[in-house]
């Protein structure tokens, strides 16, 4: 059973946007909350009640603290199933999902933000990574495992905040984690292509794409890794300080893209915008 708290009667109708918080971003300040559900799926809740938010025009959109509202899962823990299904019970559509990453390019600095293309999985296969199985087989196309158009919409908006660079194109890497990598395990990653790594966005992504949500990582730098010799090897403390600010910036990005993301999600009269997310490249095979 969904546990639904709401000051406003419409807070749960047409509901098309998702946000995903990920480690210091677990509130949408400056947005106004109208209603929470935390919807029990068949993968179990999601690790924290979804929040609704009205946009100044009127739209509701729902946040999501990948972690928990007190960060209380680990990146092997996060119930990715169970949060990409409740997000879809309430009818999302398109997700833009942020997530803390470490730097394996001199030119990605900590504080800018990345926009990847595509992803190489270095997970360990400990976590829940399809909602199919026991009996129903299916395959989803993930050669491009994130939206372009999404990914387009929101680079365009970068220079609305002035106090940060975006990088578009790059290569995420995906580890299990807990402990950060080794120097030599960076420096393979780099050796790869590799331009940001993070903990997360394997299995989020695959199940977004099973679930037919148009979805786009945005990747909010905080340290270099542990490749650079001139430097100590990322800690926790380096990570959560930078954090502060790419949280405060990755607010102003969604505020700043909202009102055409919407008009994409809302409004569209062109047909070339019923791509925006239907273009999924996720057909399924039986
Ligand atoms: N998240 C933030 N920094 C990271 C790093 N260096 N490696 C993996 N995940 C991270």
């Amino acid at each position: 059973m969904a546990t639904a708290t709401t000051t406003d009667s419409s807070a749960f109708s047409d509901i098309r946007l998702g946000v995903i918080g990920g480690t210091g971003l677990y509130q949408l300040e400056g947005l106004e909350k109208v209603g929470e559900v935390q919807p029990q799926t068949p993968w179990g809740k999601p690790a924290a009640p979804i929040m609704i938010f009205r946009t100044p025009n009127g739209h509701r959109i729902a946040f999501l603290a990948r972690h928990g509202l007190h960060h209380d899962y680990t990146p092997s823990e996060v119930p990715y199933a169970a949060n990409i299904a409740a997000l879809k019970s309430i009818g999302v559509q398109l997700i833009v999902a942020f997530s803390a990453v470490g730097s394996l390019q001199e030119e990605i600095k900590p504080g800018d933000f990345v926009l990847p293309s595509q992803i190489i999985d270095r997970t360990k296969g400990k976590r829940l990574d399809t909602f199919f199985g026991k009996g129903i087989v299916a395959h989803a196309s993930f050669g491009e495992p994130f939206h372009k158009p999404l990914r387009e919409l929101i680079y365009a908006h970068r220079d609305r905040v002035s106090s940060i660079s975006v990088h578009t194109e790059k290569l995420a890497i995906a580890m299990e984690g807990l402990a950060f990598s080794t120097r030599a395990e960076s420096n393979l990653y780099r050796s790869w292509g590799g331009d940001v790594i993070n903990m997360t966005c394997i299995p989020e992504s695959k199940l977004a794409r099973e679930a037919e949500i148009a979805y786009q990582l945005v990747c909010m730098a905080t340290d270099y890794d542990a490749w650079r010799e001139s430097e100590e090897p990322v800690t926790v403390a380096e990570v959560m300080e930078t954090m502060k600010t790419n949280a405060i910036n990755a607010k102003h990005l969604l505020g700043s893209m909202l009102p055409a993301l919407e008009s994409k999600l809302y409004e569209a009269e062109d047909p070339q915008d019923v791509e925006f997310t239907s273009d999924l490249h996720g057909s399924m095979a039986r």
